[in-house]
């Protein structure tokens, strides 16, 4: 990767611009319109959005407002929990695409597995899901289709379906590697994305990463967006902030040493949002 621009290649073809731009936690209105347009014009590609972050309308008019042509970007969005099988996610990716004023999606994820902890027929309830995410795809609605914070034993029934995901998003940093997961998706040739790639910033103080990054010249923030890269994981960094948004982007003139990578993949859990996928009670 050398550009922002460049691209994972999904397994049915689907190219996905290498650096996403994180909108969780983004205020809609104003504040959504302003860093979403701020971030094409700085040279993303690639806006990640969620129903449930409540912020479609207003990452649509920053699109909208970027001047960009649609083709030449890639959005995804997710649907929520409250919004699980068949019937509901097809009418919630309808609300979807008319909040951001859309008329396809690049990507569409299932935002978290219906787990044990709330449902005995929780494998259930994540096929039907699926059925009606692999109609949308089928139907030319969405370019490709995945889940989010899916641990293997979630993802084994979906594998098995005509349409298996192409993508999972999981909390991945420095301190929050999930190897299991990650494991089992290069396996099944299923491309990774970080959300919270910097721990929602909580890694940015970080005395292994603070050690190590001075060599580099970079931020700590740059160190963990390039840090994924070179794991083959997708970074969606999050921020509102102008200088930010540029300085997220400036990842692809250093590369992290052999051993940097070691140390930081081998570094200690820390830094971790806590939500466990079969224990989250939304
Ligand atoms: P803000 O949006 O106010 O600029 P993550 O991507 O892991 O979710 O982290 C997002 C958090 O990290 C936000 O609080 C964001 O703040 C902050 N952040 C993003 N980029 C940087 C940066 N380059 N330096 C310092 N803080 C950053």
């Amino acid at each position: 990767m050398k550009t922002l621009q460049d691209s994972f290649i999904l397994k049915n073809g689907v190219k996905i611009p290498c650096v996403g731009f994180g909108t969780w936690q983004t205020p809609d209105g104003e504040t959504a319109v302003m860093a979403v347009s701020e971030a094409i014009k700085t040279g993303y590609r690639h806006i990640d959005t969620a129903a449930c972050y409540g912020n479609e309308v207003g990452v649509g008019q920053g699109i909208k407002a970027s001047g960009i042509e649609r083709e030449k970007l890639f959005v995804t969005s997710k649907v929520w929990n409250t919004e699980r099988g068949y019937e509901k996610t097809i009418a919630a990716f309808e609300k979807t695409l008319s909040d951001l004023g859309l008329d396809y999606l690049d990507l569409y994820l299932i935002h978290w597995p219906a787990s044990s902890s709330q449902y005995d027929n929780w494998e259930e309830i994540n096929v039907e899901t699926w059925r009606a995410m692999t109609e949308l795809y089928k139907a030319g609605r969405i370019k490709a289709i995945g889940v989010s914070n899916f641990l293997p034993h979630h993802l084994e029934a979906l594998m098995k379906t005509e349409v298996p995901p192409m993508v999972n998003q999981i909390e991945f940093h420095p301190g929050q590697m999930q190897t299991e997961t990650i494991q089992y998706c290069r396996e099944n040739d299923i491309l990774v994305e970080a959300w919270s790639p910097l721990g929602t910033g909580r890694m940015l103080n970080n005395e292994t990463l603070k050690s190590i990054v001075d060599k580099y010249e970079k931020s700590v923030a740059q160190l963990c967006i390039r840090w994924c890269l070179q794991n083959n994981i997708l970074p969606l960094p999050k921020s509102v902030t102008p200088a930010r948004i540029k300085e997220n982007t400036a990842v692809f003139d250093f590369a992290i040493t052999e051993k940097d990578m070691d140390t930081i993949n081998a570094m200690a859990y820390c830094g971790g949002s806590g939500l466990h996928p079969d224990q989250v009670d939304f």
